[in-house]
């Protein structure tokens, strides 16, 4: 039997989606185009669930209504695409389906084209399917046609719209800057595109539109807004791409309140119009410091507690040595209280000092408090009135657990911030239906790499150092703080800014604090600094994650899963396999050896 039929130049055209038929429609002739999604034949009566991305609508085959269409729709398989024209008719009673807008009405089929066969799909298509995300990557056209993956991009599409509706609204113009750059540090690896013309030479992708759009305030456009690919290159994970979409913001003649309200505004409009969720500005703002001390990490989820307390004083003078030498060299002490675990194991606990380690400290305290007092392997460093004085500090309770660090500033907090995380995910502590969003701000402007021996800027070497510490600047940049802030949700960086440097001197101070020479400088930046002599406004910014953002708003767990065609994490795209081998010829015409 000839099944899909080619002679014809048309096809019956939808005059409805496969979302729209009601109770309303009943004894309409109606038409709908789409995918077979289930079939049940229940012998005499075939029903189909017919799809398209807007819904699902139940349509009816029997032998009485029409012979010669009953017995093509026994030969159609899931995924067939066809083409039906019938009448919308009730569901008899007690077979209405509630889950579906369309859930009361079928339509009768007086006439069926197949459109196209479709081989067996590698896997189901509904939202639970037990197949690796490998698989799903490399059939992602057929993954995309979960109802959950559909909605996502939905819902990407709808927050950039309103995106786009918010800027143009406050009086931001779009601009697009370009793909092919020059290749200009910002923190990661470039890109390189080889350059056939000009032998030799490269140009990079965008790690940033950052130079451009700071360029664009110094034409003159005051307030520019881009939704923008971004590439780099750098170690993937589940919340990174080598490619990813950011908004991108800059604004003239501000500092860093008018960034903040703008931001906010764009925050509050996208709960509002995308989740109807009442969000009131102005938002919380934590110091880096702050936020590193209190939750160990500065990208906070503040939707559950089990806060970070000092202990660095308390201990400074106790006899247990790892304490007090860890203060006495300028490190930190402190810890916090998981409620309740006072009665984990000797078993539990040495896996919780594993896990310690292999967070990076070098040891883990831990002190049950129970009925009868102090428990702790540590019982004869520390005195009665040593462990009470740390229990009331953290606030511990009968039952409870204390767990403390000692360590460098830095690795005491992250491994403390990493233990909390794990420990709100063990207790289920989260509001996971809660939104928390806010700023972390006054960044150090440089951070000390200890394998290059040199300092890198925290966030790029356009951001501002604070004016009262330029001064300071220009003996030691230790303290020196940054005009950057974050915006953080739920424990997710999804924006990052600064006021910038607008003035070519502190420009170069800056560079030669990072140890960017002038004719280096110069030969990386110079067309920024050039700029800068011919009347740069003072100017500022922020970049928001338009991926992370979207992951947040779908509930999703990683931003793959709201990019239509992402990277696996080893950079590969699975569907169409890239990145691969190219034509000999084309490596010769780019002047380029692969040397094995
Ligand atoms: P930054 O590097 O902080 O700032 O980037 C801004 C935001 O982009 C998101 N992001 C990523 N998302 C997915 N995959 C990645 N690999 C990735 N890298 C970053 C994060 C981050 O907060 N030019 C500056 C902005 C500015 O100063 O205006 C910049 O790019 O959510
Ligand atoms: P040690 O002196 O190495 O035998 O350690 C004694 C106890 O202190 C053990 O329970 C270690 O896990 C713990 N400990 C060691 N170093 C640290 C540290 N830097 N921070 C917290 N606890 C530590």
């Amino acid at each position: 039997m000839e099944i899909v039929k080619n002679d014809r130049q048309s096809f019956l055209k939808r005059t409805h989606t496969c979302g729209d038929l009601r109770s309303r429609n009943i004894g309409e002739t109606v038409i709908l185009n789409g995918w077979v999604d289930t079939r049940r034949d229940l012998g005499g009566v075939i029903f189909i669930d017919l799809r398209d991305r807007h819904g699902l609508t139940q349509i009816v085959f029997a032998p009485q209504h029409n012979e010669e269409i009953y017995r093509r729709a026994q030969a159609m398989r899931s995924e067939f695409v066809i083409a039906v024209k019938g009448v919308v008719d009730h569901r008899p009673d007690g077979t209405y389906n509630p889950n579906i807008p369309t859930g009361e009405v079928d339509v009768v089929v007086q006439e069926l084209e197949i459109l196209n066969k479709a081989e067996t799909p590698p896997f189901h298509i509904q939202d639970r399917v037990e197949v690796s995300e490998d698989h799903r990557l490399r059939y992602r056209y057929i993954d995309l046609r979960r109802p959950v993956m559909r909605n996502n991009l939905i819902m990407r599409h709808t927050m950039a719209q309103a995106a786009r509706r918010y800027f143009d609204e406050q009086d931001f113009i779009e601009i697009e800057t370009p793909v092919l750059m020059k290749s200009t540090p910002e923190g990661a690896r470039d890109f390189l595109v080889p350059s056939r013309i000009n032998k030799g030479k490269f140009y990079a992708l965008p790690q940033s539109p950052q130079t451009y759009k700071q360029i664009l305030m110094v034409s003159g456009f005051d307030r520019y807004f881009q939704i923008v690919k971004c590439f780099r290159d750098e170690d993937l994970r589940a919340d990174r791409q080598p490619e990813f979409t950011q908004i991108d913001v800059e604004m003239s003649f501000v500092e860093e309140e008018e960034v903040f309200t703008m931001a906010e505004g764009l925050m509050v409009h996208l709960l509002k119009e995308v989740l109807d969720i009442e969000f009131v500005a102005p938002f919380d703002r934590l110091t880096f410091k702050e936020a590193m001390e209190r939750y160990g990490t500065d990208k906070p989820d503040r939707r559950f507690g089990l806060e970070i307390v000092t202990l660095s004083d308390l201990v400074q003078n106790v006899s247990f040595k790892v304490f007090s030498d860890t203060v006495a060299n300028g490190g930190a002490v402190a810890g916090f209280v998981a409620p309740g675990c006072g009665s984990y194991t000797r078993n539990q606990l040495d896996n919780l000092v594993d896990l310690t380690k292999s967070l990076g400290a070098k040891g883990l305290v831990y002190i049950k408090v129970t009925e009868n007092g102090f428990e702790t392997p540590v019982q004869k460093f520390l005195s009665q009135d040593d462990l009470k004085t740390i229990a009331g500090a953290t606030g511990a309770m009968v039952g409870d657990l204390i767990l403390i660090v000692a360590d460098t500033w830095k690795n005491c907090y992250s491994v403390l911030g990493d233990l909390r995380m794990e420990f709100g995910k063990r207790l289920d502590l989260i509001q996971k239906d809660t939104v928390d969003l806010h700023w972390v701000t006054e960044f150090p402007l440089f951070e000390w790499n200890e394998d290059d021996k040199r300092y890198y800027a925290m966030h790029h070497p356009f951001t501002s150092p604070r004016t009262e510490d330029i001064g300071k600047m220009k003996d030691s940049v230790e303290g020196v703080k940054a005009r950057a802030y974050d915006l953080v949700m739920n424990g997710n960086e999804i924006a990052g800014g600064s006021i910038r440097i607008h003035t070519p001197d502190l420009q170069s101070l800056v560079f030669e604090k990072l140890g960017i020479g002038p004719q280096e400088a110069g030969e990386k930046f110079g067309f920024l600094l050039n700029a800068f002599k011919y009347g740069a406004p003072p100017h500022g910014g922020i970049a928001f994650g338009f991926d992370r953002l979207v992951m947040l708003f779908t509930g999703q767990k990683s931003i793959r899963d709201v990019i239509a065609f992402p990277k696996t994490s080893s950079g590969l795209s699975l569907m169409d396999g890239s990145p691969s081998d190219v034509d000999p010829d084309l490596l010769k015409e780019l002047h380029i050896k692969i040397v094995k």
